[in-house]
């Protein structure tokens, strides 16, 4: 594993440069945007309300204005999204139409009443399926009013899916989150010309203003970067350097964290690109020790969560992960996914209702591995199979998700990939 990669631009700000760009007015010009099912969904959700959306690269949006989306004629399709989904209800509380939004099997269980709430609260209807308001959700746009909310969860989604519906909302619309989120919203929004006020935890907007079309360059996205970061830390001999990372500080906890495991982490030519810090990041194989991960870190490595279990696996000593109730919700329950697969592969790992506790040391074995239609699940797995040996992966093509080119960089690298 020896080797310099860049990975595909980040999903949370892809997807909010397709959506900004599509509410602004002129056109949105993409480079660097994450070609993949996910970032995809958005598009085509866009594409059903009017928008138009030139593909290759750059990825040029044609805005319609805030006020400038066409009512679709069929359910909206989001797919594996929760980004798409929840980000779409804020943006379709304000419309003067209803839809649906609808997707697959895992969309199918996951909570949108957390975004459902506010939204009431402002003055839409939303509807979905059983207590937790699961898709298919139907929004019933209309007339909103400002409400200063406190979120129960850090979420980006939730706030986003706010402020965006503040957009369109009479007076002050406020989010305040109980541990800071990803704010790329926030700074994106900003780019757009629209004034986001920030105060602690509290992020506000004003209805009523416009937001100006212009360019965004994509950072590399650190979700993705974190395999390989991971895959150089545990694999004999590795080294690896990814270059043009995001690495927001809303979104870099997995840095901390590989640090605080000792290893062996340096990060140069830091620069800035359309508001978001980017930096080079190079690892190189070293011993790792367990470390405990809670608090106001979860937010700020949520998604690395399952590669980070990998890395504690592969680590002398015990890690503890807490106050990770969230990767129940997630595109599995990850709490569950991550746990089977790691003792699967031969490792000891306790499962607790927000967490798990990862002995780790044990040598890992190849192993059938289920990603459960969950893209990270089968790229951890893949990660762990580096060490452990030869691994089938069921599922894999959930890859596609996020990060189309994963197997063909992990190759790349150096590692054999079949299928
Ligand atoms: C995202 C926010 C996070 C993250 C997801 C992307 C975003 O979800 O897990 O992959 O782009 O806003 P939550 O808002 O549910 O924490």
């Amino acid at each position: 594993m020896r080797g310099e990669i860049r990975v595909p631009g980040d999903k949370s700000i892809s997807h909010r440069a397709l959506l900004f760009g599509a509410l602004a007015e002129g056109e949105t010009v993409i480079t660097g945007f994450l070609d993949s099912e996910d970032t995809h969904a958005t598009a085509g959700c866009l594409r059903a309300m009017g928008v138009t959306i030139d593909d290759g690269d750059p990825v040029r949006v044609h805005g319609v204005g805030l006020h400038g989306l066409r009512a679709p004629t069929d359910t909206l399709w989001t797919g594996n999204s929760g980004t798409t989904t929840r980000l779409l209800m804020g943006i379709l509380a304000g419309q003067p139409f209803t839809a649906t939004l609808a997707g697959d099997a895992s969309l199918g269980r996951r909570p949108m009443d957390r975004v459902a709430v506010p939204l009431r609260q402002m003055g839409a209807e939303v509807t979905g399926q059983g207590p937790r308001c699961t898709p298919p959700v139907t929004v019933h746009g209309g007339a909103l009013h400002g409400i200063a909310y406190a979120s129960p969860v850090a979420s980006a989604q939730v706030k986003s899916a706010v402020l965006l519906a503040g957009l369109y909302a009479e007076g002050t619309t406020s989010v305040t989150e109980p541990q800071k989120s990803r704010d790329h919203t926030e700074r994106m929004l900003r780019g757009f010309g629209i004034d986001v006020a920030e105060d602690g935890l509290t992020v506000r907007v004003q209805g009523g203003g416009t937001l100006r079309g212009g360019a965004v360059a994509v950072p590399g996205d650190i979700s993705a970067a974190a395999f390989f970061l991971v895959a150089a830390a545990i694999v004999p001999g590795a080294e690896v350097t990814v270059r043009g990372v995001g690495v927001n500080p809303t979104r870099a906890g997995i840095l901390d964290v590989l640090r605080a495991m000792g290893a062996d982490l340096t990060l140069s030519n830091a620069r800035e690109q359309t508001g978001e810090p980017v930096a080079d990041l190079t690892v190189r194989h070293g011993a790792l020790h367990g470390t405990e991960i809670g608090g106001g870190l979860i937010p700020r490595l949520i998604d690395e969560l399952p590669v980070l279990a990998v890395a504690a696996a592969c680590a002398q000593g015990t890690t503890v992960i807490r106050d990770a109730r969230e990767l129940r919700v997630k595109e599995s329950d990850r709490i569950a996914t991550v746990s089977r697969f790691l003792r699967d592969m031969g490792a000891e790992v306790e499962e607790h209702e927000d967490g798990m506790t990862i002995h780790g040391g044990h040598p890992l074995h190849g192993a059938v591995v289920e990603s459960d239609g969950d893209h990270r699940i089968a790229m951890s797995a893949a990660v762990a199979a580096l060490v452990a040996g030869a691994t089938e992966i069921r599922g894999a093509d959930a890859i596609a998700t996020s990060f189309p080119t994963f197997t063909a960089l992990l190759r790349g690298l150096g590692a054999r990939v079949e299928g």
